[in-house]
């Protein structure tokens, strides 16, 4: 039987984040209502974090407020600290997407705190999830390197999983912030973290800064992982690493999956005619390749000269 993997969508919140332009409430809702009906795992909608640190999703209330959720699609929000999660909350998300970095200056750079204060307002947050209806994810960024300190050592990133893991936590998200992890690399944490976490539910969020973004994919398919973070268009980016770029495109990695056999759920052409509303959302050209290619399967009539020759051989 065909191998069933989940494709989450980030282009809302990582994408939009970093966009020169404020993209309005109202067309931020109604993407997300279309995402809704292409069969995606999970959307991370929006994050409770300062507007101050992140204007573009300043909105954040708004949209939770505004969208239209479908059954079976998990509504996910980035928090950093216990005032975005009491936020999420009360927004009503379906999941609260903790995130701080594995590597010190990364999450100084990006929530102004070292890693240890980062996990004391975990504990403090999982505590204000008791009994409350709402999954936790711990996401991890800069786990296959810093754009600040290069390397990140596997047995500091199996920590801080395990770290995770004994707050709770449903799930883990590995994240490559600015695109420095490659297929080899991929491989061997994805399997030192299943294999010392035997049954974690993991998911795999890359960049395609150095265009080893589908390729990495399959490294992490290879060594058994299921869940793959993505991005609309290939949009987008952490404001607070240098020289951070787009996600991997959700609909290149989607057409990849699917030609390969793989059963993700999504709806590929659903999916692709909201990729191509994209460019007139954020006002510029995105990464995205399928969405201007065709698919594979899109096949082009052959040139009445071609057509002559043919004929004659
Ligand atoms: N939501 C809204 N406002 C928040 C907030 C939250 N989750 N957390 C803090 N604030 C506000 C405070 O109320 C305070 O507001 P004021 O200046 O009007 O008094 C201000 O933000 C600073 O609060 P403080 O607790 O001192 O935080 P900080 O300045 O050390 O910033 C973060 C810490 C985490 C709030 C901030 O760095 C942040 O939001 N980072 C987001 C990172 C991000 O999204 N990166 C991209 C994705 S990986
Ligand atoms: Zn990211």
């Amino acid at each position: 039987m065909a191998t069933r993997l989940y494709v989450q969508e980030v282009a809302v919140r990582d994408g939009f984040q970093i966009e020169p332009a404020f993209v309005p409430t109202a067309k931020k809702i109604a993407l997300i209502d279309e995402l809704s009906a292409c069969g995606l795992a999970k959307i991370e909608v929006t994050a409770f974090v300062s507007p101050k640190a992140v204007p573009n999703l300043r909105d954040a209330e708004e949209v939770m407020r505004g969208i239209r959720r479908a059954p079976g699609v998990i509504y996910s929000a980035l928090v950093p600290n216990v005032r975005g999660a009491q936020r999420a909350l009360d927004g009503g998300v379906d999941e609260i997407n903790l995130v701080m970095s594995a590597s010190e200056s990364h999450n100084r750079a990006n929530v102004n705190r070292s890693t240890e204060e980062s996990l004391n307002g975990f504990g403090e947050v999982m505590q204000a999830v008791q009994g409350r209806d709402v999954a936790v994810n711990g996401s991890l960024s800069t786990s296959f390197g810093c754009p600040f300190e290069g390397a990140v050592p596997t047995e500091r990133v199996l920590r801080f999983v395990e770290r995770y893991l004994e707050f709770g936590m449903d799930g883990v998200t590995l994240a490559d912030t600015t695109g420095m992890a490659h297929p080899g690399q991929v491989r061997e944490l994805t399997h030192a973290v299943l294999a010392r976490f035997p049954g974690i539910d993991l998911t795999l969020h890359f960049h395609n800064t150095r265009g080893m973004g589908l390729a990495n994919v399959l490294a992490g398919l290879e060594a058994g992982a299921l869940r793959f973070d993505a991005s609309l268009g290939g949009l987008g980016g952490c404001p607070f690493a240098p020289g951070a770029t787009g996600n991997i495109c959700t609909e290149d990695l989607v057409h990849m999956l699917h030609a390969m056999g793989y059963v993700t759920g999504v709806d590929l052409d659903r999916l692709l005619r909201a990729a191509r509303k994209l460019p007139d959302i954020v006002a510029h050209e995105v990464p995205g390749q399928v969405a201007k290619a065709g698919k594979i399967t899109d096949l082009h009539p052959l040139p009445a000269t071609a057509r002559k020759e043919s004929a004659q051989s």
